[in-house]
């Protein structure tokens, strides 16, 4: 039974720890705030389903899932991208079980009902008499998923018909999008399959951990240090700017102790370099000039990360996007894609590619370390100890990294509120306010169903 409220004073007394910028560890693995979190977070935020490189003709298909909501993309006939609960509507199942492949016609595995690309019911085995008398299919069509858009390539949804445009969601996120997926003229595209896996962890600390947490990159990525990957400097991960956004959305753009990169334009091709400089803003190529790391997210469980890797000589850039999805308090199915600008020459896509799996996804050593450290949050988080609610500041865990000692930036060039460092915890902050303020509204579905 889902608790529908939290009650008023626990709220109250989140909030105040989250003004002196604490948050209680209970509440990531608490179960009742789970079940509030997918219809109230879940329930009304836009989330990323694939990206438009992945449907390449009429008829391409990926099934995809929205926490609990499974979902099939179509390209329909029309080549227009449509989402549908990926469910028949005779019984309920699971309507296609591939991950991906092409196809006119869906048949259902159960009793054989068959939907076309725009999600009509087109055929039921015996014919519509057997119902006694003629069952109109039109009204047993499948359902479409209540919004769909996309936005530089990225293809999104969101359960809740009301929620303001994908567009509007962005905000400013979207003139960083127009920064990493639009530099070239092609665009970027997705290569491999989404790799996913399931780890021990909850999407809010894997969440902050990309998207706001570049302070963790000395200690639990030490041993790219020790290889000599990484610079010894313990605040090399740190020089650049932290830029919070409305929604909780944010980035960091990290650079260097000299605010340059180690490479101009993250190492991509020199042969591209005039394409870019066409494509984008000057605040935006100075931005992508001296940017090393760009890793950020788009909340709520939304992250990627654009980093250079190699050594010299044969340094690659690719940009990783990744989905957590929650399977429950302590779990998350992690989706993780590959990106490329299209307009690169195939040896340096392969190289990054190569890049990549050895750094993120299941072979890769930086995603392992992660993954430690994740599975120990959520473990810790359940101890007596830390749901004791009464209990002060024995449970909490500290946000308070530029808090008080961090000024906004007003020079930085590009949108959304940016402070001087990537040491610090504002975005983080801002993303567990803004979790409290969804997990306190109740979403137009359980408003409905009152
Ligand atoms: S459940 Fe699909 S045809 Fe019966
Ligand atoms: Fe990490």
């Amino acid at each position: 039974m889902i608790k529908r409220e939290i009650d008023s004073k626990l709220v109250q007394q989140l909030k105040d720890k989250m003004k002196e910028g604490l948050l209680p560890q209970w509440v990531i693995t608490d179960p009742d705030i789970y079940e509030l979190e997918r219809e109230r977070i879940f329930g009304k935020t836009w989330q990323f389903l694939c990206h438009e490189t992945e449907l390449k003709e009429a008829g391409s298909f990926v099934t995809r899932w929205m926490v609990n909501d499974p979902v099939l993309i179509v390209k329909d006939r029309k080549e227009k991208i449509k989402a549908y609960l990926n469910s028949c509507t005779h019984r309920g199942t699971q309507l296609c079980t591939a991950d991906r492949g092409k196809k006119k016609t869906f048949t259902c595995p159960y009793h054989g009902w068959s939907y076309n690309l725009d999600g009509e019911l087109v055929g039921i085995v015996a014919g519509n008499k057997v119902y006694g008398e003629e069952m109109c299919k039109d009204e047993w069509g499948l359902r479409e998923i209540p919004q769909v858009a996309s936005y530089r390539g990225m293809v999104f949804g969101c359960l809740d018909p009301h929620a303001e445009p994908l567009e509007d969601y962005l905000g400013d996120m979207k003139w960083y999008f127009d920064l990493m997926l639009g530099r070239s003229d092609d665009g970027m595209e997705v290569i491999g399959l989404p790799q996913r896996w399931i780890a021990k962890a909850n999407w809010k600390s894997t969440a902050e951990n990309f998207a706001a947490d570049p302070y963790h990159v000395q200690t639990t990525h030490r041993s790219t240090v020790e290889m000599g990957i990484s610079p010894e400097d313990p605040l090399y991960a740190g020089y650049g700017h932290q830029v919070v956004m409305d929604n909780a959305h944010g980035i960091n753009v990290i650079t260097s102790k000299t605010g340059r990169s180690r490479a101009k334009y993250q190492g991509m091709p020199e042969s591209m370099w005039p394409m870019f400089e066409r494509n984008l803003s000057s605040e935006q190529r100075d931005i992508l000039e001296r940017v090393t790391v760009f890793v950020g997210g788009v909340y709520p469980n939304l992250s990627f990360v654009s980093p250079i890797h190699g050594t010299e000589g044969y340094l690659h850039n690719y940009l990783n996007f990744r989905v957590w999805r929650p399977l429950g308090p302590d779990k998350v199915e992690v989706w993780c894609w590959f990106l490329i600008d299209k307009n690169a020459p195939k040896e340096y896509k392969d190289n990054a590619y190569k890049g990549y799996l050895g750094s993120f996804g299941p072979t890769g050593t930086l995603e392992q370390d992660d993954t430690e450290t994740w599975a120990r949050i959520v473990e810790v988080s359940g101890a007596t100890m830390m749901r004791n609610k009464e209990l002060n500041y024995n449970n909490v865990s500290n946000y308070l990294m530029g808090f008080s000692n961090v000024e906004v930036d007003h020079t930085f060039t590009g949108p959304g509120v940016a402070y001087p460092t990537t040491y610090c915890d504002a975005l983080s902050r801002r993303m567990h306010e803004h979790w409290l303020d969804l997990l306190t509204k109740p979403s137009r579905v359980e408003e409905a169903s009152r």
